[in-house]
């Protein structure tokens, strides 16, 4: 026990910014172990880092996974116009919240729930901030990646996801990470594109959470996809067929993708629409 309260307290001091000499392995160990978050509430630096890597605009609800004493939520809501939920399973903490949005006048933005982040109801999120040791970061994982929308901005401050990297990393005196939740495109398209002619396009992916390979089978060939990229819902590649690349971007909604393909030489491209249907169950 005694091992376990000193790994703990390694982490309340990494976590409070506090420079403290400790093992590399005894700190990487403490923030992997299975050792409740402590409340260490964000500096006022680290909240706008966090809600400016975001983007949060006034258009956003902001979660805050383990809110405090809902700082990240009251400063979503008042510096940036968004609307905020706080959830904490410490009551007082919530009672605290609760009463420092009302002191701001910001009671009709903001909502503090008294909760386990496990048992609440992420799905209507467009941003999520969490400031968690990193057990409580990777199992979270699982859920975030099943509830939340496509587009989903998630940030983290200073403990990420094991083996999702970040699609955009900062440090400024702390460490920030900012994933987009990806689509799944995962598995076999049909594609009508100018390119198809007539032939049966099937464009076969891969993905590993933003991160997408694959290309297209056509008439016993198959071409590359070059330069994929997911963004959220926005996904683009580069496909070439007789010397000439044709660059899509779309947007993937549910089974159906849509967009523009930009083809020719020179600056002047020639663009035309494209969709592609799923053609098989989604898998990630
Ligand atoms: C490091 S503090 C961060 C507080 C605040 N988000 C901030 O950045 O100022 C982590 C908070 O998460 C809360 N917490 C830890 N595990 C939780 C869980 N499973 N469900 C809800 N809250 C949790 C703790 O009580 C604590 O208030």
């Amino acid at each position: 026990m005694a091992f376990l309260r000193g790994l703990a307290c390694a982490s309340v001091w990494a976590m409070a910014g506090v420079a403290v000499v400790v093992d590399a392995a005894v700190a990487a160990d403490a923030a992997v172990l299975d050792v409740p978050t402590p409340y260490i509430p964000s500096t006022r630096g680290n909240v706008d880092e966090m809600l400016r890597l975001a983007g949060v605009t006034p258009r956003d609800i902001v979660y805050d996974l383990g809110s405090g004493d809902g700082r990240i939520v009251i400063a979503a809501a008042r510096d940036y116009g968004a609307r905020g939920v706080g959830i904490e399973f410490d009551a007082a903490l919530v009672k605290e919240s609760s009463e420092q949005a009302r002191k701001a006048g910001l009671s009709e933005r903001v909502e503090f729930r008294h909760s386990d982040v496990f048992a609440a109801n992420l799905s209507d999120a467009t941003v999520v901030t969490m400031y968690l040791l990193t057990s409580l970061v990777r199992k979270l994982e699982p859920k975030l990646l099943a509830e939340l929308k496509p587009g989903t901005r998630i940030v983290a401050h200073d403990y990420g996801f094991a083996e999702w990297e970040p699609d955009h990393k900062v440090q400024i005196s702390k460490n920030y990470m900012l994933y987009i939740v990806p689509s799944r495109v995962a598995g076999a398209w049909r594609v009508e594109t100018p390119m198809t002619q007539g032939r049966e396009f099937v464009l076969d992916l891969q993905q590993k959470y933003q991160v997408v390979r694959g290309g297209v089978r056509v008439a016993g060939g198959f071409l590359p996809a070059f330069e994929a990229r997911l963004s959220g819902e926005r996904l683009r590649f580069v496909l070439v067929e007789n010397d000439v690349s044709y660059r899509f971007e779309g947007e993937v909604r549910g089974d159906v993708m849509e967009g523009v393909v930009r083809y020719g030489i020179g600056p002047n491209l020639n663009e035309q629409k494209w969709r592609a249907q799923r053609m098989d169950v989604p898998r990630l």
